[in-house]
Formats: C-alpha cells, structure tokens, sequence
C-alpha cells in the first residue's frame, strides 16, 4: 500500500490573509464548504488576529459560524495571545496554532515582540488549550531566510522549534516564510532540528517565491517529515514579510506526491474545482 502524506490546507487564512480586497464572508465560506469535499482531515479558516494589523481575517467568527463543518475535519485558527484565544473558542475552532519567529526581525515586524516575548505569551494560551482539551500547533517562521535579518542560524530554528514542542504544541510547523529557502539550507535546517523535534511531529510550510518549494518538500521527505502545508491555487503570502509569494499550491503539491508514489486521500477534482474558485476570488 503506498504510503501516506497529509497536505494541511490552509488557503482560507494563509491564502487569503494577504489580499488587498476584503472578500465578502459568503465568498470564504463558499471557498471552505468546498475544501470539506475534498478530502482533507485539517483546514486552517481562521486567524484571531489584531482586525487593525490584518483587516481581512477580521470575519473569522463569522466565516466558521456559517461553514457547513463535515465531521472528521478540524477547522483550525491562528491565535496570537489570551485575547484571540478567547475569540478562538468563542468561535468553536477544533484547533488552534501559535506562531513563532526563528529570527528577531520578523518576530518584531509580525507580533510587535521579541521572540521570547512571544513565547511567553502563548504560554497561558497553551494551558487554557489544555483545559479545553484544544489541541494546539505551532508554526516557526522564517525557518532559513528572513525578510529583515538574512540567513537564520538552523540552531535558532531548532530552538524555537523545541520550545514550541516543550510547551505543548502537538506538531510544529516550519514554515519558508519568504520562499526563498534553497534546498540546501532546508536540508541543514532539518538536520539539526530533527535532534531536538522528531520528524513525525513536523510540517514543512513553504511559500514558493523562487519556484523552488517542491524540491524542498522533496528534501523535506527525506528526513521523514509526512504533514505538508499548502493553499489551493497558490494564493497567499504574508503581510509582515515583504516580498513572500503565495503558499506552494495545494494542486501542485497532490501531483507531485501523486507521481512520487504517496497517498494523500484528496479527491483532484475538488481541488482543482477549488483551486479555480480561490484564483477568481483574487481577480473580481
Ligand atoms: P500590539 O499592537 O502589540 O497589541 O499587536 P496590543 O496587545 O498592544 O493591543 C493593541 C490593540 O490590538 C488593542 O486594541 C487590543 O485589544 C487589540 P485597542 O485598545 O487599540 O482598540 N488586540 C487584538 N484584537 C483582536 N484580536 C487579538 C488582539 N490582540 C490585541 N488577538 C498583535 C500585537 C499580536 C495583536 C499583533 O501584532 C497581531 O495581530 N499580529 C498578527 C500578525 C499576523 O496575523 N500575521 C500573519 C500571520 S503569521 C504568518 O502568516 C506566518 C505563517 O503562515 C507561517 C509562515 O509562513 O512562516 C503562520
Ligand atoms: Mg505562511
């Protein structure tokens, strides 16, 4: 039996999230109701964020109170402190995701604080999650390049990427922020947090600035990693890293697992029907 990879889709928040029109509720909900065709045990919808530092995501409550939710799929939010957390379970998310930075740059630009600031304050976050039995994930950003400071130190990856598994996230994601991650510094990046975080509790996110961002799941495979982020029809980018280009498309990623052998339990018609539908919401 082929073995199996899971793509995360997360095109309704990491998608969407950077689009300069503020697409109408009905048209992200149209967009999720689709997705929960398709396959997927995880899609990420939301994001609890300040409304004033990303006014597209403001809907978020909405858009997860109008979804048709299929069961067996976890309908996801980001969360940056007590206050979005409490709007996140407000909300009735299946799961959330913290999100750290591997370099102090981006961490300033994305969360107006440090590093350790940040983890500090998902600490209360991670123990109410805890008692509301709501699993959390956590992201690494800038995993080997940012957009402010240059090439990220794989010990400072690894770091923050133990300190997010220490704290109790359940999988950490990394995430090519910029997506000009080189093969080469991936598969540096992997071998040394793979030391501190095993590759079954690892997601590779890699947005695909230089067109590059399969090769890097390639490598990313072989250190084990089997969890892959994605959006349907390459949409997204983030607003605090300047320059970062969409998430590598969840269409592209399927094919590319499909010719390799993997399973993924995606239905390609629906996606592809979805990734048509996320490319006209951007162009109206
Ligand atoms: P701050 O300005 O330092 O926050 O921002 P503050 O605590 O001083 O509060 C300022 C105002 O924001 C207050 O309101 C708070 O109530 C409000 P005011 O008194 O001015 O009316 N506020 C909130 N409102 C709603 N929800 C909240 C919230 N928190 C405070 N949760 C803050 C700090 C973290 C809020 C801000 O920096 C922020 O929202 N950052 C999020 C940026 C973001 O969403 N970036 C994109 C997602 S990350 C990403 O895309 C990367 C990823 O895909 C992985 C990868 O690719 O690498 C995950
Ligand atoms: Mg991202």
């Amino acid at each position: 039996m082929a073995e199996r990879v899971e793509i995360f889709e997360v095109g309704p928040r990491d998608g969407l999230q950077n689009e300069a029109r503020i697409i109408p509720t009905s048209e992200k909900i149209a967009l999720v109701d689709l997705l929960s065709e398709a396959g997927f045990r995880r899609i990420e919808v939301a994001s609890f964020v300040s409304p004033k530092w990303v006014p597209q995501m403001a809907s978020s409550g909405e858009v997860l109170a109008g979804i048709r939710r299929r069961p067996g799929i976890s309908y996801a939010g980001l969360v940056p402190n007590m206050k979005g957390y409490e709007a996140a379970r407000a909300a009735g998310v299946d799961e959330i995701a913290v999100f750290a930075s591997a370099s102090e740059g981006f961490s300033k630009a994305n969360l107006n604080a440090t590093i350790a600031e940040s983890l500090s304050r998902f600490a209360p976050v991670l123990a109410a999650a805890e008692a509301d039995a709501i699993p959390v994930r956590g992201y690494v950003s800038c995993v080997v390049e940012c957009p402010f400071d240059g090439a990220v130190d794989p010990a400072d990856t690894t770091r923050v990427a133990k300190a997010l598994r220490d704290a109790g996230c359940y999988e950490i994601s990394l995430g090519d922020t910029v997506g000009r991650g080189t093969p080469e510094a991936v598969d540096a990046m992997l071998h040394a947090v793979i030391k501190a975080v095993p590759a079954d509790m690892l997601a590779g996110h890699f947005h695909d600035t230089s067109g590059r961002a399969l090769e890097n799941i390639d490598v990313a495979l072989t250190h084990g990693l089997r969890v892959f982020d994605a959006a349907v029809g390459g949409l997204g980018g983030c607003p605090y890293a300047p320059d970062a280009a969409g998430n590598v498309a969840t269409e592209a990623v399927l094919e590319h697992l499909k010719s390799a052998g993997y399973e993924t339990g995606l239905d390609a018609d629906v996606i592809s029907q979805a990734a048509v539908m996320a490319q006209e919401m951007r162009h109206v």
